[in-house]
């Protein structure tokens, strides 16, 4: 059975408005479709954990810094109706832009520290759009419990921080990251791989977990970094955006780990950006 569309933030009001009348708890899954069994993943524990569960399909424009990568962002919907199917979504909230962005919408969420480094530093205003539109999504499904990977690791901190910052009532719960059998974090961006860069790309994970035994050896996170982003290089990737052992709450820059860490990565192949993040304590 498919569930059922809602693209009007009226109907989903209504909806939500009568779970809540009955006590009943809301989950939401908050995507930009491209669906794969990372966000089937969120959407299984969002099951498990709530009476009613929203998985809400919106490409963000605002999060996007060019706009090459807003229109090449891959947007599969009967795909992603299919695959939710089975799941025993209660709706799929596919909001229309001006649903999200009114006319003369003019509030931006932004916060502060944690979005000035990693994807922050790299992508000017991506963490703002994100943040903006998360909050929107929250208050407009009214939802009790937020599930996001931790693939975007950093955004999961952001999200996490907003929430509570502003009182919105949401507990934000980070999954797992679920990852192809070589190994690959799975993204919706993996789509934008040619077959030749998707052979190259678990390279990423791989040179990823060698610097973290490094580290958990003792090494220094600066010259293990430069032997992992040759590796890289030699890989086929073009470009490393970063490589960093950070601390898993403030995200600060670490040299050894020596309290809660996480190693986080960007790099680019073949044009397309892949991030993945993996802990190291
Ligand atoms: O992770 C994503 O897909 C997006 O950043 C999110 C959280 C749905 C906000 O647009």
């Amino acid at each position: 059975m498919s569930a059922p569309i809602l693209r009007r933030l009226a109907d989903l009001r209504a909806e939500v408005a009568g779970w809540k009348a009955r006590g009943e708890s809301v989950g939401v899954v908050p995507t930009m479709g491209a669906l794969h069994d990372g966000h089937l993943s969120l959407v299984r524990a969002a099951r498990a954990g709530c009476d009613r569960v929203i998985v809400t399909i919106f490409v963000n424009p605002k999060q996007f810094n060019s706009p090459e990568d807003l229109a090449n962002y891959p947007r599969t919907e009967v795909e992603d109706a299919r695959r939710l199917g089975p799941l025993g979504v209660d709706a799929v909230y596919v909001p229309e832009p001006e649903q999200i962005y009114p006319q003369g919408f003019c509030t931006t969420v932004s916060v502060a520290g944690l979005t000035d480094v990693l994807c922050g530093a790299h992508r000017p205003g991506h963490f703002d759009g994100v943040a903006t539109v998360v909050t929107k999504l929250f208050t407009q499904t009214r939802a009790d419990r937020a599930y996001f990977g931790e693939k975007d690791f950093q955004q999961l901190q952001v999200v996490t921080r907003l929430a509570r910052d502003l009182d919105l009532g949401v507990e934000v719960i980070g999954c797992p990251t679920i990852r192809e059998e070589d190994g690959l974090a799975m993204s919706s961006r993996n789509l934008l791989l040619s077959d030749r860069a998707r052979v190259w790309a678990p390279e990423l994970h791989r040179a990823m977990e060698e610097m973290a035994e490094g580290l958990r050896a003792g090494g220094d996170a600066s010259a293990l970094r430069t032997a992992a982003e040759a590796r890289l290089l030699r890989a086929g990737f073009t470009g490393v955006d970063y490589l960093d052992l950070r601390a898993c709450d403030d995200l600060a820059l670490l040299e050894r780990v020596d309290r809660p860490a996480r190693l986080l990565a960007a790099a680019w192949l073949a044009g397309v950006r892949l991030i993945d993040n993996i802990s190291v304590s």
